[in-house]
């Protein structure tokens, strides 16, 4: 057999934690240094981590409010509640994504309606408008793979029927949507920096939300203790506190995530830079298309997918490009490992598992809707991901690698 394209294996890594180096590890040495300013709240005429990231993502992104919680699906947690969303209410997820976004929901008290994703990988508007029924209060659009999804079409339906937009941006850090940061202009908004993110602290997440009231909504979720920090976030507001959850932001993790702020630029210059290489060097696609990306500038550019033409010719090419070296499967791998970022894999939605016999958020009284989950209840969005075929870059790779990936691609799409 003839040499394959890809001889040597292609570089390992990831996005944020392959830009760890020495000022992440002086950034929590300094914090480590001084136990005693440990805690999120500084002393007054103090600052700390947290805030200063705050203060830094409001700045860059060019929105209010910016929070520091636990986690990427706390924050969105905090998205829905200080919408005033919960018990009764129903909220649209992806039937991609990770379960994160619809366990959001049941945290919040609301119910998840899983929606039809399109070839953007994202929400499909139609199916969103199909979907709505009296009770629901929210869609949350999904960004995954660092793409925006179809923000216009989504919002235009929830402008119409008067639904908030929540915009789970947790992968795609840094996208821009025509310009602006993904997110800005929508109810609320969340990030997860959990280790596989464009920016990551290990564990973390970050809450967005532009008006005021919502904000401070988000503020009193994530703390139930907020009003009696005399620095704390809600000082002065007039709004009734409520409680939620206990997910204030952590200061050796601020430490991390400031540092990893500042190289945000660079290890998007470097994504994008890869995914311009590469698609330059496709030819015209015969079996497949590429995956529908509504601003292809604001795309973070850490992953290709393909959309083949049916599910025996992405087996087919899958297995081409795999014998020249490029190991890559369709995202749906009904052989593999019970997925989480798709609907059918998370059990413990479609299934109705709840924490007590009450079986709520479904069998909460004040929830009057009936919907129904099936492991083939979205066939559509089953159907795409059977024919995805995704290629993810990291920051080691080099502009030689995508020529040789994108030779791969166009020899399996040539010879199949
Ligand atoms: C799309 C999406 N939403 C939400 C989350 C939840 O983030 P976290 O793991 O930080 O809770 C993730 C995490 O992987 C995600 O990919």
């Amino acid at each position: 057999m003839s040499e394959k394209i890809i001889k040597t294996p292609l570089p390992d890594g990831g996005l944020g934690w392959s830009a760890v180096d020495e000022r992440e590890i002086e950034a929590v040495t300094k914090v480590l240094k001084k136990p005693q300013t440990l805690f999120r709240y500084p002393g007054e005429g103090e600052t700390r981590e947290c805030p200063l990231f705050e203060s830094e993502l409001r700045e860059k992104l060019n929105v209010k409010g910016a929070l520091m919680v636990a986690s990427g699906t706390s924050a969105l947690t905090l998205c829905l509640s200080a919408n005033g969303i919960g018990p009764g209410d129903e909220v649209i997820v992806p039937a991609y994504t990770y379960i994160s976004t619809a366990s959001a929901v049941t945290n919040a008290g609301a119910v998840p309606v899983i929606a039809e994703i399109d070839e953007s990988l994202g929400l499909d508007p139609a199916d969103v408008e199909k979907k709505i029924t009296p009770y629901t209060k929210a869609v949350i659009l999904v960004h995954m793979q660092g793409i925006p999804g179809r923000i216009n079409s989504v919002r235009a339906v929830c402008k119409k029927h008067n639904i908030a937009l929540i915009e789970d941006a947790c992968q795609a850090i840094g996208s821009k949507y025509f310009g602006k940061y993904t997110g800005v202009d929508s109810d609320a908004f969340a990030w997860s920096l959990n280790f596989f993110k464009v920016i990551m602290c290990g564990e973390g997440g970050v809450f967005f939300a532009n008006d005021e009231d919502i904000f401070l909504r988000g503020i009193y979720a994530h703390d139930p203790g907020s009003p009696m920090w005399k620095t704390g976030l809600s000082q002065g507001s007039k709004l009734a506190p409520y409680t939620q959850l206990g997910i204030r932001g952590n200061e050796l993790c601020a430490a991390v995530a400031r540092v990893q702020l500042s190289k945000l630029d660079a290890i998007l210059g470097k994504t994008r830079s890869l995914k311009k290489k590469l698609l330059s060097c496709l030819d015209k696609p015969v079996n497949y298309i590429l995956q529908h990306v509504d601003d292809p500038e604001g795309d973070c550019g850490f992953s290709v997918s393909l959309i083949v033409k049916d599910d025996k010719s992405a087996k087919g090419m899958a297995k081409l490009m795999g014998e020249q070296g490029l190991g890559i499967g369709s995202v749906y791998n009904e052989a593999g490992f019970p997925d989480r970022h798709i609907y059918k894999n998370w059990e413990a939605i479609i299934e109705k598992h709840s924490p007590t016999p009450a079986g709520y958020p479904w069998n909460d009284p004040s929830y009057h809707g009936n919907v129904g989950y099936s492991a083939d209840m979205c066939p559509k969005s089953l159907d795409i991901l059977s024919r995805c075929l995704r290629f993810t870059m990291n920051i080691n790779m080099t502009e030689s690698n995508m020529e040789q990936v994108a030779q791969v691609i166009n020899y399996a799409d040539k010879n199949l």
